[in-house]
This record gives C-alpha cells, structure tokens and sequence, in this order.
C-alpha cells in the first residue's frame, strides 16, 4: 500500500487491496495506538457542518502520534466571506500537511483537492462519507473475523452514509440490500459504481425493510433527514416509519447479527432505544474505530506508516 500524498475523497479512490491493508493497519494501530510518529505534522479541519465523532477522532488521532490540528472554524475564515476555495486550498497547503474537510456538495471538495498540494480527506460530504464506512468495516471484520460473503441490510434514506455503505461493501465483497422509500433511492450513478466493483457480491436496492432484512448479518440506518435537509424533517417521518429499526424488524435478521448506526441517533425515529442500546448493537465500538481507521488514514497518507 502506497497511499503518501494522494485524497480520499470517496471509498473508491482506493484500491481493495489499499482498502483491506488500511483496515489491517487500523486493527494493529488499536492494538498498539502509539505506534507511529506524526510529530511536527499538522492537519487542518475545515468543517461547513456540525460533528462529534470525525472532528474529535481526528483530533485525537493526531494528538495520539505526536501531531496537531488546527481546527479551521469556517465563520472564522475568510471563505465565510466569499475568499474563493481555489485560493484558500493554494494557501493553506503552503501551511498544513494534510486537510480533512466536511461540507455539502461533492464538487466543492473535488475543486478544494484540484488546487491543494497535500493529501485532502472527506470528512463528510451530501454525496459520501468514507471514513465513516471504514470505521462500519473495521466493526463487522471484528465481529465475525471476515468481510467477504456476510450481508449487510441498510434500511432508510439512501443518503452519503448509504452511498459509501455501497461502495465499501462491494470493494469488501460483502452483500448489500439497500431498503429506501420509492423516491429515496441511492443515486443511480453510485449504484452503478458499485456493481462494477462488486466481486463475487450482490448490490441490491428494494422498497421493503423486511425483504432487506432476512437473514442479514448486520442491521444498519441512519438518520431520516441529514444535515442540511431539517426543512424535510417533519415530511419524511411519515414517509419513513416502516423502514424503522426496531425488535420486530430485527427477528427477521440472523440470530447472530449485529447492529450498527452512524450516529447521532434520533431514538424512536429510525432506531428504537431497545435496539440501539440492546445487545446486539455494536454502535459505542462503531464509533471507536473512527479513531484507528482514520489514524492509520494520516499515517498512510503522510507516508509515515510502514506497510501492514
Ligand atoms: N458519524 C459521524 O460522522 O458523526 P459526527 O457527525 O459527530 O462527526
Ligand atoms: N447522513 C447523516 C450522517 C451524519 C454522520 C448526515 O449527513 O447528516
């Protein structure tokens, strides 16, 4: 694996080789988190929306191996005042190593990365969410010792979380159904993407939660109304109650699967407390390995890590 100097901007700018050694490298770095050496590096977080897990993971990543962050608060900078991205990217990557970025469309970031000098992460965007689905990936190949050939059943919007879902488990070669109201559906384009790099796997979009469930080993959703979709909260809830994660919807699953959110939950929207907090959530581990994929992800990208 030779990922120094290159962006992450969706799963697929990996290979499956790259992906399946950067979660190695995530497992060993859990085991021995101080291992590698980032001092004097620096990463910059310029988040346009709000975040726990990504901002302080990333934070603490950084931290753990000797490097610092610079949280690059948009309201404080000068974008927030119409300063071009194509300037701001030239001008920070005279400053910084690398830069992971949240914001709402793809393009935005894809412009960021055409004019940076440095290694550019998606922190979140409306179209993906990759470290977030290394982190989901990290979590089932600690629960059943392997990726290949389990099924994972996704059930509510088909939104950036569903999209790297997609494409993570197709390059995994896990099975994926993908159960969303008619109009919800995952972007057509990223459907296809999947099936080509599907490999000995099945990518599968269906209306019923229950056909999407049976016999799945992992139960996976997301909130109903994303960031920057609260005008369309109180809509889609009616829209969205039969694709609930809840006991009844569970028994349709493998008696063994587990179950895993993004996080943050709405609990009684699309989960329900019982099973977000039952036992067969995986949710608090989950939300760990954002810590260790996205630590192996800045050494990798430094080119500070040795091969796995
Ligand atoms: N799952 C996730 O990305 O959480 P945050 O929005 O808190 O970063
Ligand atoms: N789909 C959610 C994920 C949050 C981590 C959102 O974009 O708001």
């Amino acid at each position: 694996m030779n990922l120094a100097g290159r962006d992450l901007l969706k799963l697929s700018d990996l290979t499956r080789e790259e992906l399946s050694a950067l979660l190695r490298q995530a497992a060993e770095l859990k085991r021995d988190p101080y291992r590698f050496n980032l001092r004097g590096r620096v990463l910059g977080l310029l988040f346009q929306k709000t975040s726990t897990r990504t901002r302080v993971s990333f934070t603490a990543a950084m931290a753990q191996c000797g490097g610092s962050t610079i949280d690059l608060l948009p309201t404080v900078m000068q974008v927030s005042r119409g300063e071009p991205l194509q300037d701001t990217a030239r001008v920070l990557s005279r400053y910084l190593d690398v830069i992971a970025i949240r914001t709402y469309d793809q393009r935005e970031l894809e412009t960021f990365a055409n004019y940076a000098d440095i290694p550019v992460i998606n922190a979140l965007t409306d179209q993906f969410h990759p470290c977030q689905v290394l982190a989901d990936l990290l979590t089932i190949q600690e629960n059943f010792g392997r990726l290949a050939g389990l099924t994972l059943a996704y059930c509510g919007d088909g939104n950036n979380v569903a999209h790297s879902l997609m494409l993570g488990c197709a390059m995994s070669s896990i099975h994926i159904r993908v159960a969303t109201p008619p109009g919800y559906e995952p972007d057509p384009e990223v459907v296809q993407q999947a099936c080509a790099l599907a490999h000995n796997s099945e990518v599968i979009l269906l209306e019923s939660a229950q056909e999407a469930v049976a016999g799945a080993q992992i139960i996976y959703t997301d909130v109903w109304a994303s960031m920057g979709q609260e005008a369309e909260a109180e809509a889609r809830q009616s829209v969205f109650w039969p694709y609930q994660v809840n006991a009844e919807l569970l028994k349709q699953a493998d008696p063994e699967a587990i179950v895993l959110h993004c996080l943050p939950a709405h609990r009684g929207e699309e989960i329900t407390e019982a099973v977000l907090e039952g036992s067969q959530s995986r949710v608090w581990d989950q939300a760990e390995n954002r810590l260790h994929v996205q630590k192996a992800l800045l050494v990798q990208l430094l080119g500070a890590g040795d091969a796995p």
